[in-house]
């Protein structure tokens, strides 16, 4: 007889992703890699269905990613008894009731940031979540890259001492040419806050991970380019140009920055812009305490600097880190230091940890509850920006 182990087979996990756009696409590639970039977790995706309104998009993602079936209606998706997640990746306006039907079906959510339109549809899902006992997932990515899990096992083993500083922005320019396109990023209705809400959501993630609870807070925020052409509907991302044609109303902010104290007493800024000429996609922190400082910029992901002061005057300055196979989850992409990562490795690995909190019944960081955490501080912001005052940031009650 053959004593060999024979290896478990791994462990079944039925997917359906909603809104098969840029990132419904994405997730969905993911997934089809877990098993080769995290063979260890023994997860296996089957990939269930896929969902668009554009019928086209929901027919082309599910033959590219290995869909069993596409369709155009995600309640029929949620619906399906094989499947056991559901990925969220449509515009704002559709994450409450898409994310709200599938916990209703008592099935596990991811869904993109910033979750709801409004800091009350965040909490509203958050809370519905909570009280039906799913497991939930949500798209801060950037917490992923390896440098910046070290940052945050430096900051929780206390090297960084009392934390005194936080600074993040998130500078991108993918809104600079007045003539890109009305998408819906640039209507409230359809995706609620602006650079707030798409930008802002990441750095007070990474704020809330690095720094702790913010107290209070006081806002500012402004649009630059009132007008855009109207896009052709079905087509394009917001990134698409368009020269000509009908314009229409730009709803929300291009920008926003807020001065933030947080609990523990460290002060911080928060800065975000949509239509900055310059930095292309800076998701950036610096968090200082008594013993150092670290900073880190998504532009130069692979890279962290570190200053943590030894005594010796002579050599007294910051050091470059580049990431390797000693950082979390490095290894499971490259075998040596240096061999840069990109964008959508991050994605990955947060859909293998999505997976492996799923299949462990294990509720794990970022989800419903870190969006809820952050929709306080967005909600503190907009009542800042109206009052022209400091805001206490405080939980959030009441239905969306
Ligand atoms: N975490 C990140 O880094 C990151 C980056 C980009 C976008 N996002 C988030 O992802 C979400 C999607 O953004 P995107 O850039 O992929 O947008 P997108 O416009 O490219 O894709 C949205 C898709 O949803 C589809 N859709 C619209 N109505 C639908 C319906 N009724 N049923 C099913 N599908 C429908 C659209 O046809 C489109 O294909 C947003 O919430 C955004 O904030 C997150």
């Amino acid at each position: 007889m053959d004593e060999r182990a024979v290896p478990a087979p791994p462990a079944r996990l039925g997917v359906a992703v909603i809104g098969m756009g840029w990132m419904g696409s994405v997730h969905a590639r993911c997934y089809r890699l877990l098993p080769q970039r995290f063979p260890e977790l023994g997860i296996g995706p089957q990939m269930v269905v896929c969902a668009d309104s554009v019928e086209a998009r929901a027919q082309e993602g599910a033959a590219r990613a290995g869909f069993e079936r596409a369709t155009t209606d995600w309640r029929e998706a949620i619906a399906d008894p094989q499947v056991d997640v559901v990925h969220v990746a449509t515009q704002n306006a559709l994450h409450a009731p898409v994310a709200l039907a599938a916990i209703a079906a008592g099935k596990h959510v991811f869904c993109e940031k910033p979750v709801g339109r409004r800091p009350a549809e965040t909490a509203a899902i958050a809370a519905a979540a909570r009280a039906a006992g799913i497991v939930s997932g949500v798209g801060y990515n950037y917490r992923w890259a390896p440098v910046v899990q070290y940052a945050l096992g430096l900051v929780r083993a206390g090297r960084l001492g009392t934390i005194t500083h936080f600074r993040g922005r998130f500078l991108v320019g993918y809104a600079r040419d007045p003539h890109g396109v009305l998408s819906w990023r640039f209507d409230r209705e359809q995706s609620g806050g602006g650079a707030v809400a798409d930008l802002m959501s990441h750095v007070a993630d990474l704020a809330h991970a690095l720094a702790g609870p913010v107290e209070r807070l006081v806002a500012n925020r402004h649009t630059f380019i009132a007008e855009r052409p109207l896009p052709v509907p079905g087509e394009g991302t917001h990134f698409t140009v368009k020269r000509g044609g009908p314009l229409g109303p730009v709803t929300n902010e291009d920008y926003g920055s807020a001065l933030v104290r947080f609990a523990c007493g460290a002060q911080g800024t928060y800065e975000v812009c949509r239509i900055i000429n310059g930095p292309k996609c800076q998701l950036a922190f610096e968090v200082s305490g008594t013993g150092g400082t670290i900073r880190w910029d998504f532009e130069r992901m692979n890279e962290l600097q570190l200053y943590l002061p030894d005594g010796t005057p002579e050599r007294d300055g910051p050091v470059w880190v580049q990431a390797g196979p000693e950082h979390p989850f490095f290894a499971n992409f490259n075998p040596g230091p240096a061999l840069a990562m990109g964008y959508e490795d991050l994605k990955v690995i947060e859909a293998a940890q999505f997976a492996k909190s799923v299949i462990d019944g294990k509720q794990g960081e970022p989800g419903l509850a870190e969006a809820d955490r952050v929709a306080q501080v967005l909600a503190a912001f907009d009542r800042s920006v109206d009052s022209g005052a400091w805001e206490t940031v405080t939980p959030i009650s009441g239905a969306a």
